[in-house]
């Protein structure tokens, strides 16, 4: 299917990324959150970074979520060092030519010449430096599942530098390192801007737009192209069901797919039902997959799980109302800080991890789907799930 550009989109955040903006404060940081396969990555790719790149500034990306072996502090640095590289290349060449090993710039800045060379915090501010004057333009940095950042201490390393980096490139007259992060969990991604130690303090997270009703349309277009004798295709009904799917393309396609394969027998009634049918499915699916998790875990790591999912930000593990809190949902189990502790450590370790580490011991449910979840069976009485009766 046709990939859906947003261009009008991509020009409103470079404006504010470039300061243009009146009021905003998105040349401090931009931070985008939206949930997980709602087409992040291929707008910071596929639409930002050419409205970026037509407005003269050089972008670099990257995806801390590319290799999860990785440290994210590495991958940070590599992308810089990479575009770096690439505009000392000249440079560079002359001195492994000459057999040297490392090229020293601006009479500070080391470059190892051998591959891409490792950046610590205080080089990676120079090295920002060096790209910009080397380069003689902005630089945009859009990090890609950011929060990821938090979970190691090189991470955390990164996101001070860039920070001070920021601030030391950024003049009022003009914003020389613009900072794109983006993450799908709003609640990870405040930890890098909400408290007082946090490296970007004070800056807001902002909801990315989903894809929505343009996207819808769009896809409506392209089914009666193909296949005129659908029309009129019942738009509605089709948005509906994209909603449900929780505005991810990906189900949304793959729903649509099968409606109009001919080879599917419908019940004579529109495609668009059987879309709408697949999305209802779909949604009850991811339900029962979540309620099954919660069912199969110990009565301390359900315990653990729901205080995060009840309190969010304000949980601390080991705190008074904490354990008295697992006391009452585990009566008579003795509860202590150790035994909380293994049930937090075995949430982590399970494929795929139930809650989420900060590298300064902040938790969070992994999927922030669960998040909702728990919000909508509580709101509707129906938390804490029970087992399904045994049929007989
Ligand atoms: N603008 C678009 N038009 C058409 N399809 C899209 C669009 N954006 C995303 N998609 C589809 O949705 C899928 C998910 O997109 P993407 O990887 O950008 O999401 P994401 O939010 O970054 O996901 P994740 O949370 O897994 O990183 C893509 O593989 C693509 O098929
Ligand atoms: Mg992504």
């Amino acid at each position: 299917m046709l990939y859906f550009a947003r261009p009008s989109l991509a020009a409103e955040l470079a404006d504010q990324l470039e300061g243009r903006a009146v009021f905003g404060d998105a040349q401090n940081g931009l931070f985008l959150a939206a949930p997980r396969r709602t087409g992040k990555s291929m707008f910071l790719q596929h639409d930002l970074k050419p409205e970026l790149a037509s407005r003269n500034v050089l972008v670099i990306y990257t995806d801390l979520w590319s290799d999860q072996r990785r440290d994210p502090g590495d991958l940070i640095a590599e992308a810089i060092a990479r575009e770096l590289q690439q505009h000392l290349g000249v440079v560079a060449k002359t001195a492994r030519k000459a057999g040297l090993a490392s090229v020293t710039i601006a009479g500070t800045l080391k470059v190892d010449t051998s591959g891409i060379g490792k950046i610590d915090g205080t080089t990676l501010v120079q090295a920002l430096r060096t790209l910009h004057e080397t380069a003689g333009r902005p630089i945009a940095l859009i990090i890609d599942e950011a929060q990821h950042a938090l979970t190691s201490e090189a991470g955390e390393t990164a996101m001070a530098a860039l920070k001070s980096a920021r601030d030391q490139l950024n003049t009022p007259a003009e914003v020389a390192l613009m900072l794109v992060m983006s993450g799908s969990d709003r609640d990870k991604l405040l930890r890098l801007v909400n408290t007082n130690g946090a490296p970007f303090y004070g800056s807001s997270i902002h909801k990315m737009p989903t894809l929505g009703k343009g996207y819808v349309d769009h896809v409506t277009a392209l089914i009666e192209a193909q296949r005129p004798e659908l029309k009129p295709v019942d738009h509605l009904t089709l948005l509906e069901a994209f909603q449900l799917f929780g505005q991810r393309p990906q189900f949304f396609h793959a729903a649509i797919g099968q409606a109009l394969n001919p080879l599917e027998s419908t019940s004579g009634e529109g495609f668009e039902q059987g879309v709408l049918a697949a999305a209802k499915e779909k949604r009850a699916q991811d339900a029962a997959q979540m309620r099954s998790d919660y069912l199969g875990l110990k009565p301390l790591e359900q315990a653990v799980l729901w205080r995060i999912l009840a309190v969010g930000q304000n949980f601390r593990p080991y705190d008074a109302d904490a354990l008295a809190f697992y006391r009452q949902q585990c009566a008579g189990l003795s509860i202590t800080a150790q035994k909380v502790q293994a049930a937090l450590e075995s949430l982590r370790a399970r494929t795929p991890a139930l809650i989420w580490k900060s590298a300064r011991g902040e938790y969070s449910a992994d999927d922030a789907a669960m998040h909702a979840w728990f919000g909508e069976l509580q709101a509707t009485g129906q938390w804490p799930p029970a087992a399904e009766p045994e049929i007989r």
